[in-house]
Formats: structure tokens, C-alpha cells, sequence
């Protein structure tokens, strides 16, 4: 890996786990103002200190994070269609190679819409991007999107979108936790990341997907709703840190929210074990 492609992926990941905890802010594209998500900038600034990177939009990123800001930026460089349209994978680049090295940012990322109307489109699109990249040392991160069929979150299927963004150069690859994930992980060369996906039930619930993730070979989360959406985001986003990087519990991460958070959780007063649990090497 280049120089400058091998430093900005390093900016983003931690050298001592080997994971990131990334913060999720880019569904405006499609969707507007998301619900937590409405002041973009009021929703940004507690959590920024506590993010490992920062997903969003230009747009955003211009008028809702100070530019002294040091949290790398992994920059959204797709959209073209909002949730008003039924099919949702005619995507292309909105933002070009340039204006993401202008930014400063750390990683450009783009859906790619896997057995959709669009595929084909948005294969090519990714390999044109990671064209681009590898000419700038900017790490591509294709994220396997599902449209609004959430039932396709099956192994089978990602485990294919995301070897095939994989085959076509991109570097890092977020997509979704599913039943058999290590399966996905398996057939995946580089790096991949977990998207939360809608709110769950509880703080517990999306605590226990990012655990299971980690265990099963994710490189961490790239998450939204699950962190802006909580009770308590910051707490929630210092919980996930815990488990990503610490290999916290999701007991003793849930006492993080507990305490951090005000909330009566229900393991709040449950010990917090005095060390991690080991971890393999991560890949
Ligand atoms: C929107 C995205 C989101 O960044 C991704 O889904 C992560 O956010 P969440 O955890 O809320 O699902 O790519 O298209």
C-alpha cells in the first residue's frame, strides 16, 4: 500500500485493537432530516470527540463540523436519490476526487447496490472510484446497500456484495451484521464495518450486535441511528468504544450507559470486570 493510502487508513483505525468506531451521520443524502439527526451540527458536536471517524457529506461536513476539527473524515461521495423514489440504487458520484482531498478527508465511501435495478451501474462506479483512490492515496469504502428490502441482510447475500466490492479494489467495505457473519467476514479480504441499520428495541440490543460483530471478525461499526437515536448518545457511543476496542461485555458496556448516561440500566450495578477479555490479533 502507498504511503499516503497506508496513513490515512491508519488515521482511522486504532494501531492497539486494530478496530474503529465510526460515527454515521450521512443519512441525510437520502433521507433529509432524520429523525435526532435534524440539527445536524447540535447532534455532531458531543459525539465528535468520541468518534474514530466521521461519515457524512460534504455539505454537511462544510456547515456542521469546525474545520479545526482533527476526527478523520470518511467523506460520502454517492447519492442522486432520495427515499421518495421506490428504487433507490441510481446512485452515482456527487462528489468528485478532488473536492474529497480538498476536504481533507480520510476515506471517500459510496453505496453499491448489489442485485438492484442499478448493480451494474454502481459496480462500475465503485471500480472508476477506486481508479481515482488509488491515484490520490485515498481509501475507498464501499457500503453494501439494501435499499428498503431489509430482509436481504442475509449471509449468503452479503457475503457476496461485499466480496465483490472487495474484487473491484474497494479498501474497507461496511455492510450489515447478519446470522453467520463470519461467513461474510470469511470471504472478504479487507477490512469491514457494521452499520447499525434502524433503531432496535434498546441500548442493549445495539450493543449486542456490535459485540457479535467484533467476535465474529468485523474491523468495527460505522453506526448512526443506534448512537443519535439512543437516550443517551454520548454514553451509547463510549459503551460501543468499550466493546470495540476493549472487548468489553456487553454487561459491562451496558453500565457505561448506566452510568455515563444517568439511566437505570439494568446490569448498572453489576461490577465492571477489572480487565478486557483477550483478544486475537485482528487481521
Ligand atoms: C446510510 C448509511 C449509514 O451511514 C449507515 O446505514 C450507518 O448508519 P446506521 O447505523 O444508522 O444504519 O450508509 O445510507
Amino acid at each position: 500500500m502507498d504511503w499516503g493510502m497506508e496513513n490515512r487508513m491508519g488515521r482511522m483505525f486504532s494501531p492497539a485493537s486494530g478496530n474503529t468506531v465510526m460515527l454515521a451521520v450521512d443519512h441525510g443524502y437520502f433521507m433529509g432530516p432524520t429523525r435526532s439527526l435534524e440539527d445536524a451540527r447540535a447532534t455532531i458536536a458531543p459525539l465528535l470527540p468520541h468518534a474514530d471517524a466521521l461519515a457524512l457529506t460534504r455539505g454537511i461536513l462544510r456547515r456542521c463540523v469546525p474545520p479545526t476539527a482533527s476526527t478523520p473524515i470518511v467523506l460520502r461521495v454517492s447519492g442522486g436519490v432520495t427515499v421518495l423514489k421506490e428504487d433507490l440504487s441510481d446512485e452515482h458520484i456527487t462528489t468528485s476526487m478532488r473536492e474529497a482531498l480538498r476536504l481533507n478527508a480520510s476515506a471517500v465511501a459510496m453505496s453499491v447496490f448489489v442485485g438492484a435495478p442499478h448493480e451494474h451501474e454502481s459496480l462500475v462506479h465503485l471500480g472508476e472510484l477506486v481508479d481515482a483512490g488509488e491515484d490520490a492515496g485515498m481509501p475507498v469504502m464501499a457500503i453494501t446497500a439494501v435499499g428498503k428490502e431489509l430482509e436481504k441482510r442475509d449471509a449468503r447475500y452479503l457475503a457476496l456484495a461485499c466480496r465483490v466490492s472487495a474484487e473491484l479494489g474497494a479498501h474497507l467495505v461496511k455492510t450489515y451484521y447478519c446470522d453467520d457473519f463470519a461467513k461474510v467476514v470469511e470471504g472478504c479480504p479487507v477490512p469491514l464495518v457494521v452499520a447499525g441499520g434502524p433503531k432496535l428495541d434498546s441500548d442493549r440490543a445495539a450493543l449486542e450486535l456490535a459485540r457479535r460483530a467484533i467476535d465474529e471478525g468485523a474491523h468495527g461499526i460505522d453506526m448512526g441511528r443506534n448512537i443519535w437515536q439512543s437516550d443517551h448518545p454520548v454514553a451509547m457511543l463510549k459503551a460501543l468504544r468499550a466493546i470495540v476496542h476493549e472487548q468489553a461485555s456487553v454487561d459491562d458496556a451496558l453500565s457505561i450507559v448506566g452510568e455515563e448516561g444517568g439511566a437505570t440500566a439494568p446490569s448498572a450495578a453489576r461490577p465492571r470486570s477489572a480487565t478486557p477479555r483477550a483478544r486475537a490479533p485482528s487481521r
